[in-house]
């Protein structure tokens, strides 16, 4: 194949996704696009106002005085400000998939990633990204392992931040945001058409993104 110009990276919570992404984009030269760091500072953003998220007005009404940036060091800057701790948290994923539901904010979203990717060698991460977004992608993944696997990756993750939670709260969560990210009915998780599953189960990270690598160089 030749090197691809956009790849796309989707799959459940857990499954490693922005971790290999941000590799991948180091070792090849791409820009890595965290399209959930996006629903997270808009998320984020209307917790901050006090809006109520179950109200599409009023979730609409505040994303108007949005402005959230991806920087190329991981960064994201929402309204100027670093946000990039504090919308990684398990309060900052609930809230991110719930103003994901909306079709208005989810075309608010594809419209930023798709100018920032304008003349640019990308991989990106999300749950569309291969099936809404970039539909055309030259690569399109889809990474996943199971439930249990992927609770444990990222219970790892928060002790190691910090934060008091247990395995099973993590593990609810997980598959609580799962169902809800592969049930919408506007551009839900699944596997796009095309796309090559790798199961990270029991995987190093290094050994996925050795698939990854040859599946980009051959
Ligand atoms: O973006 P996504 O929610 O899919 O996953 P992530 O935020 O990249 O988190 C995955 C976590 O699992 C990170 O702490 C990785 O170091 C770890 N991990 C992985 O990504 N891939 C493996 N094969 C094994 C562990
Ligand atoms: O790292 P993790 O996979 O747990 O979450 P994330 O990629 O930061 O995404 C947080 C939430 O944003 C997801 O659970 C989805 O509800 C939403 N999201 C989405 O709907 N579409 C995307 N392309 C990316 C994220």
């Amino acid at each position: 194949m030749k090197e691809p110009k956009i790849i796309t990276i989707d799959g459940p919570a857990g499954a490693g996704k922005s971790t290999v992404a941000k590799e991948i984009a180091k070792r090849f030269g791409y820009v890595h696009l965290d399209s959930g760091a996006l629903y997270r500072a808009i998320g984020y953003f209307c917790k901050l106002k006090g809006v109520n998220l179950t109200k599409k007005e009023e979730v609409l009404g505040a994303i108007k005085n949005i402005n959230v940036e991806l920087l190329p060091n991981g960064r994201v800057l929402l309204n100027g400000k670093d946000v990039t701790k504090e919308i990684r948290t398990p309060e900052g994923g609930v809230l991110a998939s719930q103003v994901a539901q909306f079709p208005e904010v989810r075309e608010f979203v594809v419209k930023l990633l798709r100018e920032m990717a304008v003349g640019k060698k990308i991989v990106i991460d999300g749950r569309d990204a291969g099936t809404y977004i970039f539909p055309e992608a030259d690569l399109k993944i889809y990474l996943t392992a199971f439930p249990e696997e992927r609770a444990r990756r990222r219970y790892k993750e928060l002790k190691e931040k910090g934060f008091n939670v247990t395995f099973e709260e993590v593990l609810k969560e997980v598959i609580e945001r799962d169902k809800k990210d592969e049930s919408r009915e506007f551009a839900p998780l699944k596997v796009p058409e095309g796309a090559v599953i790798v199961d990270t189960t029991g995987k190093s990270l290094e050994e996925v993104l050795k698939t990854i690598s040859n599946l980009i160089n051959n």
